[in-house]
């Protein structure tokens, strides 16, 4: 067997491991075993890859192994789970960022050995290098709005707005016209150069404007969007440089990020184009007009709810961002089992978006070792809703709303929500009636099924626990 054959069949082995890894991480009693896939799959296409090219200088690579290993294994152990996007956000960044240097590594090479260079070649390094600095600089920024270095709110500008297309515009034309320049071989590198570090410049300054004005909450939509781009980046890079297994890995970035960002605008039922342009979140109706129109709230202690959760026989928990926010996913693994062992059936309802990021709660709650047999997706428990006993929202406010089925003027209308209303009895476990990530009054505060219990997650669960034990 040649070497050639060699690598594409270890090429075609990795495309194999990087497919099935993803497939197992839509699970999280598989992902695990996924992640590994995915990364044997990496170590295979990257010694299989020095193997087969020339390579200049082995002590730069392996320095930067050492590097990036060291780096990526002290930031996985140590990163707080709710600092998980900012550190996604982060990786797409330096993988656009990568790919748009390997896009100007090969544009200077080609152009200072004077070489032909084809228009598809010239269109992938115009493609690898504007994406990628796109990526990079959008992908700080929204590092920089989640970790509260850039503001977080929705701005909206008219100047940014005509601004954008204006930078767009001018990036296509810059690129566009090395890639004549450069299949006609008349430019010098001294023409080029200039123009290539303006479409570094334009897109870099594209990237930062595109992602300031939207709002912190919505940065996990952008994220996965960003995480798309970094694929097509690398995919892009792949075509300059001829590698088969660059080319498959990319485009399955570029097509997971772009699903996943679809299943959190449907979820969300909002569409792209809202996520990237709305201005989601500059403008919030907090729950004062409900006040205005004179409803009242009732409120629960731990003392109350205790004798409603211990004689029940159905419990289903609704986890939300505020479970995020107070690190509350023991205790509530610490009430379910009490509640459990008192012969109580427990589940835990899980919305597409409920928290921040996708996946928030499962990750969440898996920490806390809540078997995967009690979690549930909506569409899997949502008709339960009306046959349970009591529904305890644990800082969850947007995913349980429902004017998002009644109320059509809504900016949530037609978000699919969990049937929390439905329930016999509802506990909301929050600190105040104030409204969620969309701004919005809920009048399930104020439905007379639901007992408002003020209060901090953790400080909450720990007292119900306390107050069932004493029963
Ligand atoms: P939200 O609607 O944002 O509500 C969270 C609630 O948690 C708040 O009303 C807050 O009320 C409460 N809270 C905060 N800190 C708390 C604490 N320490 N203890 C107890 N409660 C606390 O959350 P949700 O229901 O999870 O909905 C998620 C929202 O984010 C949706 O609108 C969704 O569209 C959006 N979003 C999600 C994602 C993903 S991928 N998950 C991406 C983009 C946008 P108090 O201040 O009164 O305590």
């Amino acid at each position: 067997m040649t070497l050639i054959n060699v690598v594409n069949l270890a090429y075609l082995l990795a495309a194999v491991l990087f497919i099935i890894g993803l497939k197992r991480l839509s699970s999280p009693a598989t992902a695990r075993s996924g992640n590994r896939m995915g990364a044997t799959g990496m170590l295979i296409a990257v010694v299989v890859t020095l193997l087969d090219r020339e390579v200049l200088d082995y002590t730069q690579i392996a320095g930067g192994v050492i590097v990036g290993a060291i780096v990526g294994a002290t930031l996985a152990r140590t990163i707080k789970m709710t600092a998980m996007p900012q550190m996604v956000a982060i990786f797409n960044g330096l993988g656009g960022g990568a790919s748009a240097l390997v896009a100007s590594g090969e544009f200077h090479k080609l152009t200072s050995d004077a070489a032909d260079v084809g228009t598809d070649v010239g269109v992938t390094i115009m493609l690898g290098t504007f994406i990628g600095a796109v990526t990079f600089s959008g992908s700080f920024i929204a590092f920089g709005k989640l970790q509260d270095i850039v503001t977080g709110r929705a701005i909206s500008s008219p100047i940014i707005k005509t601004l954008n297309p204006i930078l767009f515009l001018t990036a296509l034309g810059l690129g566009g016209f090395m890639v004549v320049l450069l299949a006609e071989g008349s430019a010098s590198m001294s023409e080029v150069m200039p123009l290539f570090l303006a479409l570094v410049v334009v897109s870099l300054a594209l990237g930062i404007l595109l992602v300031m004005p939207i709002g912190g909450a919505d940065m996990p939509v952008v994220i996965a969007l960003l995480n798309s781009y970094s694929g097509l980046a690398a995919a892009a890079a792949g075509f300059v440089l001829d590698n088969m297994v660059l080319i498959i890995s990319g485009s399955l970035v570029g097509a997971s990020g772009f699903i996943l960002t679809r299943i959190m605008c449907i979820a969300m039922n909002r569409s792209i184009w809202n996520v990237m342009f709305g201005a989601f979140g500059a403008q919030a109706t907090g729950p004062d007009q409900a006040g205005a129109e004179g409803r009242q709230a009732q409120s629960t202690t731990a003392e109350d709810s205790s004798i409603v959760l211990a004689y029940a026989k159905s419990v289903i928990f609704v986890p939300g961002y505020g479970l995020a926010a107070a690190q509350a996913q023991h205790q509530v693994k610490e009430l379910a089992d009490l509640l459990q062992s008192k012969g109580v059936e427990v589940r835990h309802a899980i919305h597409p978006v409920a928290g921040r990021m996708p996946g928030h709660m499962n990750v969440l709650l898996a920490e806390a070792d809540v078997p995967y047999d009690q979690l549930f997706a909506m569409e899997d428990i949502n008709d339960d809703f009306d046959r349970t006993d009591v529904a305890v929202v644990v800082g969850a406010n947007d995913v349980t709303n429902p004017v998002s089925r009644d109320v059509p003027d809504s900016p949530i209308y037609g978000m699919p929500i969990l049937n929390v209303d439905r329930a016999r009895n509802i506990i909301f476990i929050k600190r105040s009636l104030s409204p969620g990530f969309a701004g919005i009054d809920n009048p399930l505060f104020y439905n007379p099924k639901t007992r408002m219990y003020f209060a901090d997650a953790r400080r909450a669960l720990t007292d119900l626990v306390n107050a069932i034990k004493e029963l």
